[in-house]
């Protein structure tokens, strides 16, 4: 495995504050308030209601929370620095990681399951014109679209309704059928050295990203407290 000198300087120093506790919290309410959506009757699909309700309910675009921002720094200088052509980034959101993978690629498409998140998203990036946003679901087979050298999926696939290791890895091979032949893809979850549950998940999903098949790891990140794998298309 290989270390890349990233797109970004990586943050040196450790990046979590008490006020980032606070964060933590508002991520477990917004998960929480994803799991009441999903139990009721509702007119709003459960994502597009935890939008609609709470302008960004994880809080990542909230400058007070230091952690996520450097998470995205940290996940940046993951990246082999050279230019990107087509990039995409999965479970997009509010599109917060998507603005900052901007001056790195010639295009980038930003997909997200909630089409509340989608209008909003699109609205923040209105600066950047090489941006642009879809809903799809990421198992969605996606319309024709040239294939991506770059495929970002940060702390979505965990939201998957099924996360079987035979379906994680159908779905890592429908993301290496979108790349190129040189195409890289990086995942991240949460991780805490694996001693709670969600880390242990964590742990299952990249090893099944690992192991499928049309992947092959590059690089795998442990970090406080998450986990990336830098994955690249199996060259036939
Ligand atoms: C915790 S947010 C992460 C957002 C973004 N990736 C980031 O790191 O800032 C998880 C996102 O995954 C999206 N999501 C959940 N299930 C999805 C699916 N099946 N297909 C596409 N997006 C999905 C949600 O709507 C939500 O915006």
């Amino acid at each position: 495995m290989q270390i890349f000198d990233g797109l970004a300087p990586a943050p040196t120093n450790f990046f979590m504050t008490l006020r980032d506790i606070a964060y933590w919290v508002r991520s477990a309410r917004a998960d929480a308030r994803l799991a009441r959506f999903r139990q009721g009757e509702q007119s709003l699909s459960p994502f597009d209601h935890l939008y609609a309700d709470t302008h960004d309910p994880f809080g990542v675009e909230l400058p007070q929370y230091r952690y996520q921002q450097r998470k995205y720094a940290c996940l940046l200088s993951m990246l082999p620095q050279r230019r990107y052509r087509n990039i995409l980034d999965v479970g997009c959101g509010l599109g917060t990681f998507t603005r900052k993978l901007a001056p790195y690629g010639d295009r980038v498409l930003g997909t997200d399951i909630s089409g509340e998140a989608i209008s909003q998203a699109a609205k923040m990036s209105a600066a950047h014109p090489n941006l642009s946003y879809a809903q799809r679901d990421m198992l969605d087979a996606a319309p024709s679209e040239s294939a991506f050298d770059l495929i970002i999926v940060a702390d979505t696939l965990y939201y998957m309704n099924s996360r079987t290791p035979a379906a994680l890895k159908s779905l890592a091979a429908t993301i290496a059928s979108k790349l190129t032949p040189d195409g890289l893809v990086l995942i991240a979850n949460h991780y805490f050295f694996g001693v709670d549950a969600a880390s242990r998940e964590t742990r299952e999903i990249h090893d099944a990203f690992r192991w499928a098949s049309g992947l092959d790891c590059v690089a795998e990140f442990r970090r406080a407290f998450f986990l990336a794998t830098l994955l690249r298309r199996t060259a036939h």
